[in-house]
């Protein structure tokens, strides 16, 4: 059964892929201007402090129960606890309704990829590049045909398969991304306005922790390594059996923080340059200011810097796209072509009305990030910690000796430590 579903082939290509997932709008947007909020360097310590604590574990979790059962989320659970394989068809749901809003945003980069090719920024004023803004996401035409425009090409990259389509894809294009991205550091950091930027980055105001703080590294943390969707899971499922889960982990979370931190140095300085302009201004920050900033720092800035989102955007999206069709290949018996058709006309449906409905787009993504991220989350470390043998991942651990050294610190995290601190945040996201 599990044979022909595809593998990545390479150590390399599941890394790349796993930090694909991982590295996405939620690194280029959003952390650059929670950091801001938040307390700069304060906001950054508790971010690595999660990620290390809480979303590691959870990481493994997902990879152990993906690369031992070789399954889709639902295949994974009904294998390992059958209880609990009702969380398997709600992590799907999700990843299926994340897919839906996310391309939905990822069109918007598609939209101003396209627009800085044909240097629609230039000249602009801030308040021109506001009102672009808003004649997109009002125009309803625009805004469909990006959306349709960037879930065809995720759907197309993920008919190509696991191997040539997934695998081929980040491969390529994290590499180049990186790349991309450290360019524009570099451009970045030697602007006029550049210190006042990486101080509202990096300065740390520890009165600035406070409850939403530590909600919000908490949840970027999880959001950003792509968890409780069964992403991981059905990635690790494509590992090679012999691979090293434990390495491959480090390598995604470290890759993960790291490109973070350059969005922001990217991003921050830039902002900084031009006076007046406010950094914790959220969604805006990318769409309406960036485009100016960048086009004054010259003509490629911007196409290399909306082609870097977009990249981020497609190769995130693949990855929950890919959870929906291998639930339809492994359990429905589907072949790759029909359940790919399939995903893309139903995503192609509840984006839409995202795309037109700012209230459903909302609900999907409160719904998805405060509920079923956190309660999938919550059935992976318990069904690993609790219900499968503790040899299963132990074995996984041990390929390595840094891994076995760590396996007793990460057992007891993933034993204690996890269930009760998701479960808290859990009931307080219900309140
Ligand atoms: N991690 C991606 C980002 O930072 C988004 C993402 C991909 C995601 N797969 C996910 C978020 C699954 C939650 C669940 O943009």
């Amino acid at each position: 059964m599990a044979d022909g579903r595809g593998s990545f082939g390479s150590r390399f290509a599941a890394i790349m892929a796993l930090a694909g997932s991982a590295i996405g709008l939620g690194n280029i947007w959003r952390f650059p201007y929670m950091v801001g909020q938040h307390g700069g360097a304060a906001f950054i310590l508790l971010y690595v402090f999660f990620c290390v604590f809480l979303s590691l574990p959870v990481f493994f979790a997902e990879g152990i129960l993906g690369k031992t059962s070789r399954l889709n989320p639902l295949g994974a659970l009904r294998a390992k606890a059958p209880k609990w394989s009702w969380a398997g068809y709600m992590g799907i749901l999700a990843a299926f309704v994340i897919t839906s809003y996310y391309s939905v945003v990822g069109g918007w980069s598609l939209d101003y990829f396209i627009r800085s090719i044909a240097r629609g920024f230039h000249g602009m004023t801030m308040e021109e590049s506001a009102a672009v803004f808003h004649s997109i996401t009002a125009t309803s035409w625009e805004v469909l045909a990006v959306f349709v425009g960037f879930l065809g090409l995720t759907a197309l990259i993920v008919l190509a398969g696991v191997e040539k389509g997934i695998g081929g894809f980040s491969k390529v294009m994290m590499p180049l991304l990186f790349v991309m991205m450290l360019l524009i550091v570099v451009r970045s950091l030697t602007l006029p306005g550049a210190r006042e930027g990486l101080n509202y980055l990096l300065k740390p105001d520890f009165s600035k922790i406070d409850g939403p703080a530590i909600a919000g590294a908490l949840g970027q943390s999880f959001f950003s390594l792509s968890l409780g969707v069964g992403c991981v899971l059905t990635y690790c499922s494509y590992m090679p059996e012999d691979e090293n889960l434990f390495a491959t982990g480090m390598w995604t979370a470290l890759f993960d923080t790291i490109f973070a931190l350059l969005a922001g140095f990217a991003v921050m300085p830039a902002v900084f340059s031009v006076s007046g302009l406010e950094p914790g201004a959220g969604p805006s920050l990318v769409f309406e200011t960036l485009p100016v900033v960048f086009t004054k720092m010259g003509g490629i800035v911007p196409v290399v810097f909306f082609l870097a989102v977009l990249v981020a955007a497609l190769t995130s999206s693949i990855s929950m796209f890919e959870v929906v069709v291998a639930w339809l290949i492994d359990e429905k018996g589907m072949r790759r072509g029909r359940a790919v058709l399939l995903v893309f006309l139903a995503a192609l449906a509840l984006g839409a009305v995202c795309a037109l409905a700012p209230k459903v787009f909302s609900a999907c993504d409160f719904a998805t990030s405060n509920i079923f991220m956190t309660l999938g989350a919550l059935v992976f470390v318990l069904v690993v910690g609790w219900v499968v043998p503790k040899a299963e991942p132990f074995k996984e651990f041990s390929s390595s000796r840094a891994g076995a050294r760590l396996f007793p610190v990460f057992w007891f995290l993933l034993k204690w430590i996890c269930p009760i601190a998701i479960a808290a945040i859990a009931v307080t996201n219900l309140l």
